[in-house]
């Protein structure tokens, strides 16, 4: 049995503020309401991957703890597969703390725990599901070495692969971007990547074509309410793909619902124009901003309109 998608990254556990603002350094702010989620990049992408309707597996580690335990069942009952799901007694399970402001924008400190214990003994035991895979999806909440390992093996069994190089590090390792079939990060991971700005679509053209030369077959930078620019290394013709216009409750997770629904697109439909999966994907991610939460606010392909199938 082939995965349509899989992803080698993160599981966190969200413990999530909503506050009007982000306090200052030094600062305690009253918040109005807490609540805890299932986040972490890898298993976010995994998870909506898995809500449109593609077959997933993740491979990750978790603690042997609450929070471990826990995480296996949100992965059983979002159906995607757990055999290559690790409990490691060694670690705790991975943990974001995130502020929600009254604009939806986020501020988020996150510590891995169990997901750097993630290395090549458990991707040799994923190999023969990796390799029959169409689609593998890595980022860098996990060790970059082990994200890398993993696009490579893909590679080398002609899986198509995608990176999300987030969150984004000064000293990427280039051969991540031969690695990747589309290489996709938002605006300031597109800036800490190519030393300008990306504040608009323009410059975004201008980012995408600075990475697309260090060697991978796609890029994509989305640009939030402003949706994403495509790149093809085929084509070189720039696409910007506008969004749909929402009112954003909570934009965190929006890139991995996008990368995750991208993933989706690239598995069920691989002949179909990039652009025009970026464009299902925009609208995909767009339902996510506006409800709370990461996961929680992921659309399944019941909530959709058909059109995107
Ligand atoms: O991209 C959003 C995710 O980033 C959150 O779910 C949080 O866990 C952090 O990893
Ligand atoms: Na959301």
């Amino acid at each position: 049995e082939a995965f349509d998608v899989m992803v080698v990254g993160s599981c966190m556990t969200d413990l999530v503020s909503q506050a009007p603002r982000l306090p200052k350094a030094g600062e305690t702010i009253h918040g109005h309401k807490f609540f805890i989620g299932f986040g972490g990049k890898g298993a976010n992408q995994c998870v909506q991957a898995a809500r449109l309707g593609a077959k997933t597996a993740m491979v990750c580690k978790v603690g042997k703890d609450f929070f471990g335990d826990n995480y296996i069942q949100n992965f059983k009952d979002s159906g995607v597969h757990t055999d290559f799901v690790g409990q490691s007694s060694d670690a705790a399970t991975g943990a974001a703390s995130i502020i929600v402001n009254d604009a939806g924008e986020n501020a988020i400190v996150i510590v891995a725990g169990a997901n750097m214990l993630l290395g090549s003994e458990e991707l040799q035991e994923a190999l023969p599901a990796i390799s029959h895979a169409k689609v593998l999806v890595c980022q860098l909440e996990i060790s970059p070495q082990t994200s890398l390992q993993a696009l490579r093996m893909a590679q080398g069994n002609k899986v198509k692969t995608i990176f999300n190089p987030a969150p984004a590090i000064p000293d990427l390792d280039p051969d991540f971007y031969r690695a990747s079939d589309v290489f996709c990060c938002n605006e300031s991971e597109a800036e800490l990547l190519t030393g300008s700005s990306v504040a608009n679509v323009e410059e975004a053209h201008r980012a995408s074509q600075e990475l697309l030369k260090r060697g991978c077959g796609s890029v994509i930078i989305t640009l939030g309410p402003q949706g994403c620019v495509v790149l093809k290394a085929q084509e070189l013709t720039l696409k910007h793909v506008p969004a749909p216009p929402v009112t954003a409750v909570d934009t965190t997770g929006a890139g991995d619902s996008f990368i995750g629904a991208l993933a989706f697109y690239m598995a069920h439909y691989p002949t179909m124009p990039l652009e025009e999966m970026a464009r299902r994907a925009n609208q995909v991610a767009g339902v996510s901003v506006q409800a709370v939460g990461t996961q929680a606010s992921f659309p399944f392909k019941k909530d959709l309109s058909a059109e995107l199938f």
